[in-house]
Parts: C-alpha cells; structure tokens; sequence
C-alpha cells in the first residue's frame, strides 16, 4: 500500500528532514528588506531545488519590471499519472519571511534555527523566523512530495500538481496579480489552490480554514510648520501635528468600537445565526487565549455585541500600526515637530473593496483636515478577503486526508490573517482555495521566538501524503 510506504519513509527520514528544514531557515529571506534581496533569491532558489529532486519540472520566474524587479516566484509542476482523474491542485506558499526586529527579544539567533526540548503544554518545537510561517508549513508540503518519489518514482505520487512559491507574500504581495494575470492560463488549468499557512483550531486538533480576511494598509502623514520649533515659544500658537493627528484618528471609532468611516460596513456579510451557533460549538476559550498573551477576561475587548472569534473571522476592524512623529530618544526634548505620521490598517471582510476602503479613508482625513495642516498619503496595498466554498470534493479530500493522519476530527474554522493570494485567484480565475494549515496560536508569528511545533510538522506532512491518496481517489 504506496500511502503507508509514504508515512513510513517519512517517518525513517524525519531527523533528515528537520536538517533540511534547518537549512532552509539559517537563509534570511526578509523578503520586505532590500539588504536581504540575495538572500531571499537563495531561499527561493533552495526550495525550487528540493522540488527538483522530487521529480517536479521546476522555473524560477521573475516578477515586477526592468526597473523595479521584485523576487522570483518559484513554479513547478507533476504531470500527474496517466489514469489521474482528480482535481488539478494550485499549491502556493510563500519563501519570504517576516523581518526579525526586535532583535534583543530573541532568546536564541532567528537564523540559527535550534530545536527546544517539550516544556508544559509547548511540545518539542524548532525556533527560528518563518519557522511556522511559511518555510516550516511549505516543508511539509515539499517533504510529503519527496516520501511520494522516494517511494514510488512518481512526481506527486502520481497527482497533477502546480506549485507556486512567492517571495513577496509578508510585504503585500505587490507582484502577484501582474504575476497571476500574465500565468492566467497555466494557472487557469488548475482546479483548487491549496494553502499550508494558517492555524489549527488548538493543540492536537487539526482544521481546514474556510476564509481569511483582508486588508488595506495605509501610510499618512500630517504636515504643519515647515520646520520643528521650541514648544515653548511656538507651543499654543501653531498646530502641532502630533496632537492634531491623534485626535482626528481617535474619531475612527465611536462608543460601540465600530469604524466611524461613512460606508466603511457597506457589503459586509453578516454572521448567519448557523455560524454564530457552529461557532460557539468549537468550544473556543477566549479567556484561556488572552491568559496567553498576558491578559485577563477584562481584555475581552471589541466591537459591541459579537464574540472574539466573531470578531476575528467576521468582523471588520480598523488598527493604527505604528505613530512615528517628535522626538523620541532618551530624556526630555520640548518640540513640535513639523510632522507626524501614522500606519493605519482595516482587517476587511466579504465583500468590503481593499481599494474602496483605503480611499474611504483618504476622503475621511482630507474632511477632518486640521487648520493650518496638510496630509500626504501613501497607499501600501492590501488585499481581499475570502471566504470559499465548504462542501466541494476537494475540500472533503483534504478533510478526509487530515482525519486518516492524524486521527482526529476535521474542525471548519475561520481566521483573521489575510493571505491576499486567495482572493486574486478566486477573482482573477474563479479558483476556490483549501487552507490546511498546523499553526498554532502562540507559534509567535511574526514576533522573536517564532516556533513550530514537530507534533504539528509531523501531523501537517502527513496529512499531505495522505491527500494525495485522497485525491487520487476523486474520479
Ligand atoms: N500566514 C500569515 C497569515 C495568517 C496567519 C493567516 C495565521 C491565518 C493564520 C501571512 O503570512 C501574513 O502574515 N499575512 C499578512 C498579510 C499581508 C502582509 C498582506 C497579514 O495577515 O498581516
Ligand atoms: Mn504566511
Ligand atoms: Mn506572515
């Protein structure tokens, strides 16, 4: 039986494995950070070679312009056997991690990856940047399609597979419609993507993610006089643009927390009463979960009259990201600074526009433009939120897949993380995407000490073997 020669050589490989998920990892490929650019073409070069050994036919594809290039999409195909009659699967994944700052709260290098022996409930676990997000989830995927030519000779293990791995995904994926649209029709023959890069519903319990959300990210800048002055001569005579920018962002919500922005909640979806039950079922402790991050019930904190996870799966948001104005070094400087800007971000969902919102906001600002004042906006992307189709074949596939690998129900969850890839497939081609991701929530994403848990690797390069046989099967 080809599925179980598959999970054995796995398992009699796993210690080659995790090294050359190791080796992966100790390449910085901060893809957003153009003092990392050869390192990041190394990382994606790395995994077009893995997939080589594994039979496939593998491109590195350029992206961007002649002038301002971005990094290669890795594209590989398995033909598929010649009696496959299952779904044509899109894999995509992203080889670009986050950057590692702030470097001080790491307690090991982020490019060192080491393994730290199981402490209470965190299991035996591999520490280091993109350990979880993506490298550690995109290695299961490649380490599955290799126990499948290892021991059965066949690309895939006999099923049609395209893979497409970005390098852009952490800072906005700014290349990838371009990229999709001038692919369209080799990626236009694939049936289903499939996405290893989300979380599980807990510990030991696997999920697919059926909708992630979107997003639109903004840059502002509020301008005053045309020079920093002395407060104490200037203070109370002039706008200071540090004092009149935050208050004009704390009108972006009203008592309820909801965002204040006129048509900001136009096309939102809105929870059916079957989701708000089925959701509740998930038995998802929210008090456990704030207990994590070193808050008590009283963090509860959101808009009025939903629950965290509604929030988080269904619910539009408004954040600031980061205020950057004045002086902020050590000890006391009495300025008004010329300027102050602000990163402002809204987590979207089915079927509010990335676009829309972004010049919602704009219009929002240029309204509430303070006197004396003048704004200049930059537009940093985002992208659009998906929710996708719960009852197709290859979604059972991929449920089935996971109950035979890790003997373990298949939880249907929702997250709040955007992946913006999904909703330009599903717009650009109509294509529906699978997330079958083994993340957990305190893996630290995207934060020092990112870590993956071998339990969740070894339930996640399972379940990939094992869909394949699922797959296989769909005639
Ligand atoms: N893998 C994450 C998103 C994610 C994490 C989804 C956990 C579900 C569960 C992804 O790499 C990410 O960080 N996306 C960015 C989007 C972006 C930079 C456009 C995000 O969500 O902030
Ligand atoms: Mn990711
Ligand atoms: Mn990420």
């Amino acid at each position: 039986m080809s599925t179980q020669d598959a999970l054995s050589w796995l398992e009699t490989h796993e210690s080659d494995s995790i090294a050359r998920l190791i080796q992966w990892l100790a390449i910085p490929s901060v893809g957003t950070d153009p003092a990392h650019d050869e390192d990041t073409a190394r990382a994606g070069q790395w995994a077009a070679d893995h997939l080589k050994v594994s039979g496939f036919e593998v491109e590195l594809c350029p992206t961007g312009t002649a002038d301002s290039p971005g990094h290669p999409i890795v594209m590989a195909s398995s033909a598929g056997s010649d009696d496959y009659t299952g779904p044509h699967v899109l894999f995509y994944g992203h080889y670009d991690v986050q950057p590692a700052d702030p470097i001080e709260l790491w307690e090991s290098d982020p490019f060192t990856p080491i393994i730290k022996p199981a402490q209470g409930e965190v299991g035996e676990r591999i520490v280091a940047r993109g350990a979880c997000d993506d490298k550690g989830q995109v290695m299961m995927f490649l380490e599955a399609m290799r126990a499948w030519y290892e021991t059965t000779g066949q690309p895939g293990g006999g099923v049609k597979f395209t893979v497409m791995l970005e390098g852009e995904e952490e800072s906005g994926s700014v290349n990838l419609e371009r990229f999709i649209r001038e692919h369209a029709e080799r990626l236009g023959k694939t049936d289903v993507c499939l996405i290893s890069d989300t979380g599980m519903l807990g510990r030991g319990k696997p999920a697919i993610t059926y909708g992630v959300r979107g997003l639109a990210y903004t840059e502002i800048t509020l301008i005053g006089p045309d020079q920093d002055l002395h407060s104490g001569l200037w203070g109370g005579r002039v706008p200071n643009p540090i004092n009149e920018l935050v208050k004009v962002l704390s009108q972006l919500w009203d008592e309820d927390r909801r965002v204040t922005i006129p048509g900001f909640y136009e096309g939102v979806r809105l929870l059916t009463d079957e989701e708000r039950k089925t959701w509740k079922q998930l038995g998802v402790d929210p008090v456990a979960a704030l207990r994590g991050i070193g808050l008590g019930a009283d963090g509860d904190v959101g808009e009025k009259g939903f629950t965290a996870i509604e929030r988080e799966w269904a619910r539009p948001t408004a954040d600031i990201n980061g205020i950057i104005g004045g002086y902020t070094g050590p000890g006391a400087k009495t300025v008004i600074p010329s300027q102050a800007s602000a990163k402002v971000s809204f987590r979207l969902v089915d079927d509010q526009d990335s676009a829309k919102i972004t010049q919602a906001f704009f219009e929002w600002l240029e309204e509430r433009t303070p006197a004396g004042c003048r704004w200049v906006f930059e537009d940093h992307g985002g992208g659009a939120p998906a929710t996708c189709a719960t009852e197709s074949e290859p979604l059972r596939a991929a449920a089935r897949a996971i109950e035979q690998a890790c003997h373990q129900p298949t939880a249907m969850i929702k997250s709040g993380g955007s992946i913006p890839v999904a909703g330009l497939l599903k717009e650009t081609l109509g294509l529906e995407t699978i997330f079958m991701g083994f993340g957990l929530e305190d893996d630290r994403v995207h934060s020092p000490n990112e870590k993956f848990e071998l339990d969740c690797y070894r339930m996640g390069a399972r379940s990939h073997v094992v869909l394949v046989e699922q797959l296989k099967r769909i005639g």
